[in-house]
């Protein structure tokens, strides 16, 4: 038997250990993932659930969201930090009104043309709700890829980044109704499993065939340049 793709380790494994039942999994409403994800940017998961309850009792959903005032979402955000976030949020839900008829566009593409939605939000939230095998490279998974794949190239250049994005590219499930688990899949390992320091080599499903973990120091990934 050839030993199961990265894919399909990844895949298993997050059936059984990933991280489950939180509010805005469970569904494909790209408002809820959306918003969610904009949250879960640079603020714990255990933080998030509370203020991603209010925001959805309050604006259940782009419409309501768009007609409240500037006051009422910051006021709702408060406590969260990185306010930028909290304003493009706004304005994003008014484009979305606006530009798309309140509904969200369905490709990262488009996504990404909106304001407060990078290259990596706007893939998660491609494969999270459409299926569409895009890459997602949040800091997380990019410490996982650069490990797995031994790439010690400076990610600051842009050619650098574009290769780990296109190798990315080349892990990603054939099948797009496995996008979703996939992508949650890479994302929990990275934050319970693949730690910045004393990675849990011993619980990985993809160990085997790490190219850090090989050469003996898995933390020296990302490596680290000047600037
Ligand atoms: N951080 C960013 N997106 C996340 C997600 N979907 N689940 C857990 N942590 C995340």
């Amino acid at each position: 038997e050839p030993p199961a793709s990265f894919a399909a380790r990844l895949l298993r494994w997050q059936r059984q250990h990933g991280r489950h039942g939180l509010p805005w999994q469970g569904t494909r409403d790209p408002y809820r993932v959306w918003l969610s994800e904009i949250m879960l940017q640079q603020t714990q998961v255990a933080t998030v659930q509370g203020y991603f309850a209010r925001f959805i009792q309050r604006f259940p959903d782009v419409a309501a969201l768009a007609a409240a005032s500037s006051d009422e979402v910051m006021a709702l955000w408060s406590g969260l930090g990185y306010y930028s976030r909290a304003r493009n949020l706004h304005q994003c839900a008014r484009q979305v009104m606006e530009r798309f008829g309140g509904q969200f566009p369905r490709s990262a593409a488009l996504l990404q043309t909106l304001p407060g939605i990078g290259p990596s939000t706007a893939a998660a939230i491609a494969a999270f709700c459409f299926g569409e095998r895009a890459a997602i490279l949040d800091g997380n998974v990019k410490r996982v890829l650069t490990r797995h794949l031994g790439d010690a190239s400076d990610l600051a250049v842009a050619a650098n980044a574009h290769a780990l994005h296109a190798r990315a590219l080349a892990l990603l499930p054939a099948d797009s109704a496995d996008m979703p688990a996939y992508t949650q899949g890479l994302m929990d390992l990275g934050a319970t499993v693949c730690t910045p320091r004393q990675p849990q080599c011993g619980r990985c499903p993809v160990a085997a065939d790490c190219t850090a973990r090989q050469q003996g120091r898995p933390e020296s990934y990302p490596v680290k340049t000047r600037k």
